[in-house]
């Protein structure tokens, strides 16, 4: 029986389902996403099938499931994470709580793989570098399955069934960070699915002009740009796409951005001949005052959305734009849906971005939006960057997160000293030539596909240098082992105890932002001094209220990534660090310099 050739995801809420698709898309393979309610029959043309992962637990009451007929249809299936363990119970096998697994591990496969010369594992080395985000699992197998792999903390990370075209992975194969995942997809789909190579076209300047045109079809473009790459981006785009007095740019000053911000956007924005389309509006006093006594970050997102939305309201009246014959534009790439939610109601609230707050989707529902990069994903958005011509210095820079320095702003009503860590981990730390404390300073991050806003574990050197190699096993593991934390940081300096750090009420201010602000200039020119801007992906700087004595910290979060949805943290020089610390302990105000030494998962890129 023929196939149509394409694989089907069916999305049971993972944060990375939308993920499966672009990486079949990077190697032309067609596909198409399911809810999970779909009939086993509607997908018996198609030549595979994938279950994504989810934020669920196999055994919750409303967990979600897929049609168990799928399993007849003789259609290869790979379940992967959520999926792996839904296969598993469909199965007969048996799940359960473990310890976390989150971010890096190294998974080695089996000798029943090697010998079997197992196609999903094809032309990948027996011990490779995967990324994990999950605290259920497979702890009994039926007798028709075998392990193909397995990791230090996980004894079934992948598995095949001995007559079927049933596989399972507890990894994520879709990330970038899994070493080898892409050639897993492809082999699961080539030599698994028999998916011949398909001429799909990558989504380029010329299709993406195409559907701007038709979908502003008798209206205009107003256009919120941030001045960061998606907004600039896709600003560009209508552009080409539109007669130039079809396209409005709208820049609001929050008085929230990076220094410098309104200068770079004129000069990227005149580069490709936009710079007299834009206008810009100063909402800095409006900015800071709704934020005042804000705490929560959810709160803090949730009010700079809605801000955005009621300027651009007034900003359209002001300038004489009739709403009916306009359309909002925004520069929203694929992570920013997923991570507030997704569209679907299945996947985790992780943060909400704020292209994503309550009142743009109402005016999506009523489509007022157009977003020309909603499908994409931050690498995809700077090859189209390339493509049109816009400055290198504007496509490769680190992305800025719209809510801007307010969220990389602590604020707390606490007023408390670090507390010890309990005995064990201590005495596991001491092992390791290293000290810790929990700082009673809560931050976002993404565990098993759901968002967790938990404490962070501070280290500092007891006796012998430390390298990374070792923190990055520490944090790991320490994220790993205990429900506690979601994030570890490293004391840069001063080199005095932890346990004299305490944390301080504090809200966000002008003159907080603007402390911010210098230090997170400081901490760019020095890495672009030294030259290695490249090196790093993203570089937020954090200003939190805890020091040593009245002051507070910096924390510093360098980051590689591809896409941002899965991220490690950079290992820069530490004579770089050193010398950042010292300069932004010359700030008024800052007591201590600490580095971020968390993955994504556990913890997000930004802090809130
Ligand atoms: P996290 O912190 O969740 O973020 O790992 C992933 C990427 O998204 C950026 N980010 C945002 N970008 N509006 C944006 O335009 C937002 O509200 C927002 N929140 C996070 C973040 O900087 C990182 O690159």
């Amino acid at each position: 029986m023929t196939n149509n050739g394409r694989i089907a995801v069916v999305d049971l809420g993972g944060q990375y389902c939308h993920l499966i698709t672009r990486r079949l898309r990077d190697f032309a393979i067609p596909s198409d996403i399911f809810p999970p309610a779909v009939p086993a029959q509607t997908l018996s043309d198609y030549a595979g099938v994938i279950l994504s992962g989810g934020p669920q637990s196999v055994y919750d009451s409303d967990a979600l499931t897929v049609d168990q007929d799928l399993l007849n249809l003789r259609i290869p299936i790979l379940g992967i994470c959520y999926g792996h363990q839904l296969l598993a119970k469909l199965l007969g096998g048996q799940v359960s709580r473990q310890n976390g697994e989150y971010g890096f591990a190294q998974l080695r496969t089996t000798s029943a793989t090697r010998q079997g010369e197992n196609l999903l594992f094809r032309h990948t080395p027996s011990v490779q570098q995967v990324w994990m985000s999950h605290a259920d699992a497979i702890v009994s197998l039926p007798s028709e399955l075998m392990t193909l792999a397995t990791t230090d903390r996980c004894t079934c990370a992948a598995f095949a069934h001995a007559s079927k075209s049933i596989y399972g992975l507890q990894f994520h194969p879709e990330v970038a960070h899994t070493e080898f995942g892409s050639r897993i997809l492809e082999n699961f789909a080539r030599y698994i699915c028999g998916i011949g190579a398909k001429d799909t076209p990558n989504i380029r300047v010329g299709i993406l002009c195409e559907r701007i045109r038709q979908a502003a079809t008798g209206r205009s473009v107003f256009f919120l740009v941030s001045g960061g790459v998606d907004s600039t981006v896709a600003f560009a785009l209508c552009g080409r796409a539109l007669p130039k007095e079809r396209v409005v740019g709208l820049y609001v000053d929050s008085g929230l951005m990076r220094q410098g911000e309104t200068e770079e956007l004129r000069a990227n924005l005149a580069a490709v001949g936009l710079a007299e389309r834009l206008r810009i509006w100063d909402a800095s006093a409006v900015f800071l005052k709704a934020l005042e006594g804000k705490i929560e970050p959810e709160e803090k997102r949730q009010i700079i959305g809605r801000l955005f939305v009621e300027i651009q309201a007034e900003a359209m009246k002001q300038f004489g734009i009739n709403p009916e014959h306009w359309l909002l534009g925004q520069g929203t790439i694929y992570p920013d849906t997923i991570e507030s939610g997704g569209d679907s109601g299945r996947a985790a609230l992780i943060k909400t971005h704020h292209n994503r707050c309550d009142e743009i989707r109402e005016l999506i529902r009523q489509g007022k939006v157009i977003e020309p990069l909603a499908e994409l994903y931050k690498d995809e958005v700077r090859e189209l960057g390339r493509e049109l011509g816009l400055p290198p210095k504007l496509t490769d820079r680190w992305p800025f997160p719209g809510p801007g320095l307010a969220i990389r702003c602590l604020c707390t009503r606490e007023q408390r000293a670090a507390a010890p860590l309990a005995k064990e981990i201590s005495a596991g730390l001491a092992g390791q030539g290293v000290q810790g404390v929990v700082l009673p300073l809560r931050t976002v991050g993404v565990q098993g596909d759901a968002r967790t806003y938990r404490m962070v574990i501070a280290l500092q050197p007891s006796e012998q240098p430390v390298d990374y190699q070792r923190l990055r096993y520490l944090s790991s593991t320490l994220c790993n082992e205990n429900t506690l934390a979601n994030r570890v940081i490293w004391l840069i300096s001063p080199l005095r105890p932890l346990s004299g750090v305490s944390i301080t009420p504090a809200t966000i201010t002008r003159q907080r932002i603007e402390l911010l602000r210098q230090a997170d200039f400081i901490v760019r020119s020095a890495v672009e001094r030294a030259n290695l801007a490249h090196t790093v992906w993203q570089f937020p700087v954090v200003l939190a209220p805890i020091g040593f004595e009245s002051g507070e910290s910096i924390i510093l979060r360098p980051v590689n990534s591809v896409d941002g949805m899965t991220a490690s943290f950079a290992a820069l020089p530490w004579s770089l660090l050193n010398s950042i610390s010292a300069r932004l302990q010359e700030l008024t105000g800052i007591d201590a310099v600490f580095l971020d030494i968390t993955n994504k998962p556990p913890a997000t890129i930004e802090w809130e």
